[in-house]
């Protein structure tokens, strides 16, 4: 099968079922007359629990709904391609699908909101998630990343300290909206490795105007690896052809009153107009010698490479051209999965990455009922499967042969393993330590890069984000909350802090002491901030 951005969808249309062809049925084939009137004795009696066709309907429809994900349960999604520019990225990965010139990658992406029910509103105040499933013919590869460079928190060991503080309040389950409440704010001020991505949240990237105009990141710094076994770091970036643009707060709270659906729709009805949105990929790369070169540390997630420091290199496009045929089966039945990487690409040691490599299959393993999901057909690599998992909940393959070990010499035998260099093999990292619970020193800058992102603002930008933590933490009913997260905003900036505490009620904080350990060429280069903006 070529890989040529059909071969998914060849895969899928086996898949098909047109709901217009035939007669009604039942699930046994069983052809059906009358579906509007139950069995019963007599014009006015009971209904007869004999009725076969009404206890299937019934049964079918309660079992009809799934857990929806524990969190990013709101997305949309859509298929496309990848292709890359050139060969120039085999100088650092074998990853095929990124250095073969003109092979077209078929590629499924799912946007979403993160902290909402499945039922929420598109245009909140949250980080929106960009997961992207590459369906190459070495295998699926997911990078399953957010439209914001950075993350909350370090180590994955406090994602669900952290998911339970910004999801909804657990006495009420209020609010949807949840960047204003107590427990977000709590965790906020307790935490201050919050603080560079509060930023970021506070700011006009939290409120996107369309997914077609959002960036995407893969935030952990990965791993390449060329065909030499050599490793270089990378950073993954999405750009958006059509550019960066957000709604304004206003904006968000009429649309979110007058369609709900906004973001879905609008990449729904561009691509169903041909309008194709599009992204290009970009890496920055960093030799593996480089790796303690800069003033934090690459494997801490609160933190960007700025591209002053390590440029922006531009590698291949994606281009999304065709909305998904039916949204449970696809769009909610999509499964990423940050393990999931194909020869060339590799993990780090990133304790929030780390954490994420077995997150996403455990969920999934109870959200989509076992563990045959990977069948499913929106989950399907292209790539043929072969090997000895057997049986467990809705298997769908036949498997063949009188035998399932490895080795045998039974009817059926076994696949080859593949000793031609094609296999993945992880990368074979030195690592040396004593067993302990505790973060390294080079992860204790919360606020350098909090800064660093307020400099960087305009004016209008930064009265947003005064006005965004405002509104936010105007809503937190304790003040003990506000007065710790003005604390922590007097770190990044003074002035900064002085205009939210006198916007919710708090005093004005003395100027903090000088907290940033670290002034590394890219942060002295950070332009001067805007003098009292409020
Ligand atoms: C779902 C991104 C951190 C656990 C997702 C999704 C995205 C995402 C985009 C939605 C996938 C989809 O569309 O189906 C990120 C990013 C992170 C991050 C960029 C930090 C850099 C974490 C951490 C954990 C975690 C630290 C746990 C330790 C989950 C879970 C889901 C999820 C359980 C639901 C998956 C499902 O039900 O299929 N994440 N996440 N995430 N994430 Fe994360």
């Amino acid at each position: 099968m070529t890989n040529d951005g059909t071969a998914k969808d060849q895969q899928l249309a086996n898949f098909r079922v047109k709901a217009d062809e035939g007669k009604l049925t039942t699930d046994q084939g069983i052809r059906v007359d009358d579906t509007d009137n139950s069995l019963r004795v007599g014009e006015r009696g009971p209904s007869l629990l004999q009725d076969f066709h009404l206890r299937e309907k019934i049964t079918h429809f309660d079992h009809e709904r799934i857990p929806e994900r524990v969190v990013h349960a709101r997305g949309a999604g859509a298929y496309g391609y990848f292709e890359p520019y050139d060969d120039s990225l085999s100088q650092v990965t074998k990853a095929r699908f990124l250095t073969t010139p003109g092979l077209r990658t078929p590629v499924f992406v799912r946007f979403s909101t993160v902290a909402g029910s499945r039922g929420s509103a598109d245009t909140v105040r949250d980080v929106r998630g960009f997961a992207t499933k590459f369906y190459t013919e070495e295998g699926n590869f997911d990078l399953v990343g957010n439209n914001m460079p950075v993350f909350f928190i370090q180590d994955g060991i406090k994602f669900p300290d952290f998911v339970h503080a910004v999801k909804p309040e657990p006495h009420n389950e209020i609010p949807q909206a949840a960047s204003a409440h107590d427990s977000l704010w709590d965790f906020v001020q307790l935490q201050p490795e919050t603080m560079h991505m509060m930023m970021w949240l506070m700011s006009d990237r939290a409120i996107p105007r369309s997914y077609r105009m959002m960036q995407g990141f893969g935030v952990h710094t990965f791993r390449f690896v060329d065909a030499g076994g050599r490793s270089t770091f990378v950073k993954f970036h999405w750009r958006p052809k059509l550019g960066i643009h957000s709604l304004v707060w206003d904006e968000t709270q009429k649309v979110a009153g007058q369609d709900p659906d906004y973001n879905r729709r609008d990449l729904w009805e561009a691509i169903a107009h041909g309008d194709f949105p599009e992204w290009e990929l970009g890496v920055q790369l960093v030799p593996e010698e480089d790796e303690h070169k800069f003033d934090f540390d690459l494997l801490d997630s609160t933190k960007i490479i700025p591209e002053e420091v390590v440029p922006l290199k531009p590698v291949g496009r994606m281009v999304l051209d065709r909305n998904p045929n039916n949204f449970f089966a696809e769009t909610e039945q999509v499964a990423f999965h940050l393990a999931n990487v194909v020869p060339g690409i590799d993990v780090t040691n990133d304790p929030l990455l780390q954490a994420r490599l077995f997150s996403y299959l455990d969920t999934q393993l109870i959200r989509l009922g076992g563990p045959n999901f990977h069948q499913i057909p929106v989950n399907r690599p292209v790539a043929p499967i072969a090997n000895h998992h057997r049986d467990g909940y809705h298997q769908m393959f036949i498997h063949q042969g009188e035998a399932a070990h490895h080795p045998n010499t039974m009817l059926g035998g076994c696949p080859a393993l593949a000793t031609d260099g094609s296999a993945y093999s992880f990368y074979p990292q030195q690592v040396d330590g004593k067993v302990i619970r505790k973060r390294a020193e080079s992860f204790n800058d919360h606020y350098s890069q909090a800064t660093l992102f307020w400099n960087s603002m305009s004016v209008w930008e930064k009265k947003h984000i005064i006005a965004a933590f405002r509104f936010e933490l105007g809503k937190v009913t304790r003040k003990n909350i506000r007065e710790g997260v003005v604390r922590n905003l007097a770190h990044v900036d003074h002035h900064l802090a002085v205009a939210v505490a006198e916007g919710i009620g708090v005093a004005p904080p003395q100027k903090a002491e000088e907290t940033h350990k670290n002034s590394s060429p890219a942060l002295s280069q950070a332009t001067d901030p805007v003098q009292s903006v409020a």
